[in-house]
């Protein structure tokens, strides 16, 4: 069944062109950046995909950890991207085309996979899990169609460990709500090797890394998404987002501009 809440922008609900563009450019600028690049690789390191093996990226976005999925199982495996929102999926598709990649992409539900019991070698899930309202059930779906021996990568955020500076102490609790607030289960990044052990599977290691953005340049969509949220809600005045965003601009005029996010990840196995 899918979840029937719009919990985010990240929502098969939102799959407007212009909507669309803004995910895929914000999941790319994800891709490029060096903190999650390196917990990738790391997670990627751990849950060692093999040639011959089935792999599935569950949420897979535009497809790009899928392909690498692919090119690990390949010659003779199978990777397959489960990907609700039509606009991303195509985009996945696409790519995955003009990448040579033999990977296939799905419509469908991390509460639902359209999968068999106990198909799989690998499984991996990144960032999905905090845009659900519960995330629980999802990880125990994927803990269904993973093999005995199969193994694990969940990824995610824990958006209690938010930091933009400067921004004046008034102001402060207010960016911590609203930050909060675009996530379903925003704090999903400590909670992966629970929501693990829960269903059933053994926890072998658990890493992170954080997202830190440019210091010399303000990330503008976010900080607007949070300043006109934060409005919107009546936490701050105009007057106050106008102040934090003259604050902010000065601070990358100087390299000292700051906003970063830790992000976690945990490698389990299904007991054999
Ligand atoms: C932040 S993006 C992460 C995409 C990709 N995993 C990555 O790390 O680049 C969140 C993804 O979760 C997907 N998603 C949202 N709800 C989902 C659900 N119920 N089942 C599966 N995927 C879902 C979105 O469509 C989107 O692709």
């Amino acid at each position: 069944m899918t979840d029937p809440r719009p919990t985010s922008a990240f929502h098969a609900a939102n799959a407007d062109s212009s909507v669309t563009a803004r995910l895929i450019a914000a999941l790319d600028s994800q891709a490029a950046n060096p903190g999650v690049r390196r917990l990738r690789e790391w997670a990627h390191a751990r849950l060692a995909a093999s040639p011959g093996e089935r792999a599935l990226d569950v949420g897979c976005g535009t497809g790009s950890e899928a392909r690498v999925l692919a090119a690990a199982v390949a010659p003779d495996g199978a990777a397959l991207g489960v990907e609700p929102h039509p606009g991303l999926r195509a985009v996945a598709e696409q790519r995955a085309t003009e990448a040579g990649s033999p990977v296939r992409f799905l419509a469908g539900d991390a509460l639902a996979l359209p999968l068999p019991d106990a198909e799989l070698d690998v499984v991996w899930c990144e960032r999905v899990l905090q845009h659900l309202t519960d995330p629980a059930r999802a990880v125990t779906e994927m803990a269904r169609v993973l093999r005995p021996g199969g193994r694990i990568a969940l990824l995610d955020t824990d958006w209690a460990t938010f930091v933009m500076h400067p921004a004046a102490p008034e102001v402060r609790p207010a960016l911590a709500t609203v930050t909060q607030a675009t996530a379903a289960t925003p704090d999903a990044g400590r909670r992966l090797a629970g929501w693990l052990a829960g269903a059933g599977l053994t926890v072998d290691t658990v890493g992170a890394d954080v997202l830190l953005h440019d210091p010399r340049s303000v990330t503008w969509p976010i900080v607007q998404g949070l300043g006109s949220a934060a409005v919107a809600r009546k936490l701050i005045t105009e007057e106050q987002r106008d102040l934090l965003y003259a604050d902010l601009t000065a601070a990358a005029a100087q390299g000292a501009f700051h906003l970063s996010v830790t992000m976690f990840a945990v490698v389990a196995h299904r007991p054999g």
